[in-house]
C-alpha cells in the first residue's frame, strides 16, 4: 500500500530506541526525511539516516531546541510530528516505581508528567505553527494504561491520561486548520523498559520477588493480553505510520489502543 508519504518531513521524540526508533525505521522506508531527538543518538538510529539530534526532552527549553534544529534541517516545513518520548528512568535516585500511590515523591510526579506530559506541550508549541502551514498531522504515543490507571505507576498513567486528553483537545481546535492529531495507546511492547536490566520490568520483578524472565513469560497472562504475547515495537510503528500518513485524512481526535486485547470493554 503506498501511504503518499514520500518527501514529506517529521519529527519523532524518543528516537534512540524501542517505539520512538521502530516509527523512524516505518517513516524513513516510506521515504519521509526525519529529525530524530533522544538523549542518546545510537548506532541504530544512525543506521536510519534520520538526522539525529542529542537533546533532553524533559528539560523545559529542549523540545524548542529541537524542533528548532529540525525546521533548520527540512527547511521550515514540517509535516508530521510523533510525539513518542515517555516512560521514565526507573529508580535513578533510589526513588521506588512500584511502592504504590502514599511512597511518591514530588520529584517523581514531576518527573513523570515533565517527561510524559509536558514534553509533548512544549514540542507540539514549538511545531504547531510549521503543521499549520504544512497542514499535517501529530500522533501522540500515550499507553493503555491512560485508560487502567491502576495498572502502572500513578504518576506515569496519570501523565498519559493527560496526554490522551490533550490529543482530543488539540485535534478540536486545529482541526480547522487542517491538523489532525491522533493517539496510540500501547499495552506492554517489547523495549528496554521491560528488558532492560535497570528499567521498569526489572525494578517490577524484583518489587514481586520473580526474576525478570518469570516476570516478561507470565505479563501477557497477567495484563489478559489475548493475543498471549508483548506487542512488537514494529506493529505500533505501523499504526503510526499510518495515521501520520494522508490515507488516514477522516481520523481525527481518536484513541487507537494497541495492547493485544488487554482492555475488555467498549
Ligand atoms: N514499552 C511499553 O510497554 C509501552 C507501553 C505503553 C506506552 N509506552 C510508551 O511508548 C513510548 C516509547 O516507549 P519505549 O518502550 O519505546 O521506551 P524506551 O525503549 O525506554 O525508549 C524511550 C526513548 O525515549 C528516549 N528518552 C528517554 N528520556 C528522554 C529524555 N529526557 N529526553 C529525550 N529522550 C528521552 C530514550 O533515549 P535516551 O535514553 O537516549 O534519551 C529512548 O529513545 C513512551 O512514551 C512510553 O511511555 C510504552
Amino acid at each position: 500500500m503506498d501511504l503518499h508519504l514520500t518527501g514529506k518531513t517529521a519529527v519523532v521524540t524518543g528516537a534512540s530506541r524501542g517505539i520512538g526508533l521502530a516509527v523512524v525505521e516505518a517513516l524513513t522506508a516510506e521515504g519521509v526525511r526525519v529529525v530524530a531527538g533522544a538523549r542518546t543518538v545510537t548506532p541504530e538510529l544512525k543506521r536510519t539516516g534520520a538526522t539525529a539530534v542529542s537533546v533532553d526532552l524533559s528539560e523545559a527549553d529542549g523540545p524548542a531546541r529541537l524542533i528548532e534544529r529540525a525546521c533548520a534541517e527540512l527547511g521550515g516545513d514540517i509535516d508530521v510530528l510523533v510525539n513518542n518520548v515517555g516512560g521514565g528512568d526507573a529508580g535513578g535516585d533510589g526513588a521506588s516505581q512500584t511502592s504504590g500511590f502514599l511512597a511518591f515523591t514530588d520529584r517523581q510526579w514531576a518527573q513523570a508528567i515533565d517527561l510524559n506530559f509536558l514534553a509533548a506541550v512544549r514540542t507540539t508549541r514549538a511545531a504547531l505553527p510549521h503543521l499549520i502551514r504544512t497542514r499535517g498531522a501529530i500522533v501522540n504515543v500515550s499507553s493503555n494504561g491512560a485508560r487502567m490507571p491502576h495498572a502502572g505507576p500513578t504518576p506515569y498513567t496519570t501523565a498519559k491520561a493527560a496526554l490522551t486528553a490533550l490529543g482530543k483537545a488539540l485535534a478540536e481546535e486545529f482541526g480547522p486548520h487542517g491538523v489532525r492529531v491522533n493517539t496510540v495507546s500501547p499495552g506492554p511492547v517489547r523495549t528496554a523498559m521491560w528488558e532492560a536490566p535497570d528499567g521498569y520490568g526489572a525494578e517490577l520483578a524484583k518489587a514481586m520477588g520473580l526474576e525478570q524472565e518469570q516476570l516478561l513469560a507470565a505479563l501477557p497472562a497477567t495484563m489478559g493480553m489475548t493475543t498471549g504475547r508483548f506487542v512488537e515495537p514494529a506493529e505500533v510503528a505501523a499504526l503510526v505510520t499510518y495515521l501520520a500518513s494522508p490515507l488516514a485524512g477522516s481520523t481525527t481526535g481518536a484513541d487507537h489502543v494497541v495492547d493485544g486485547g488487554s482492555i475488555k470493554t467498549t
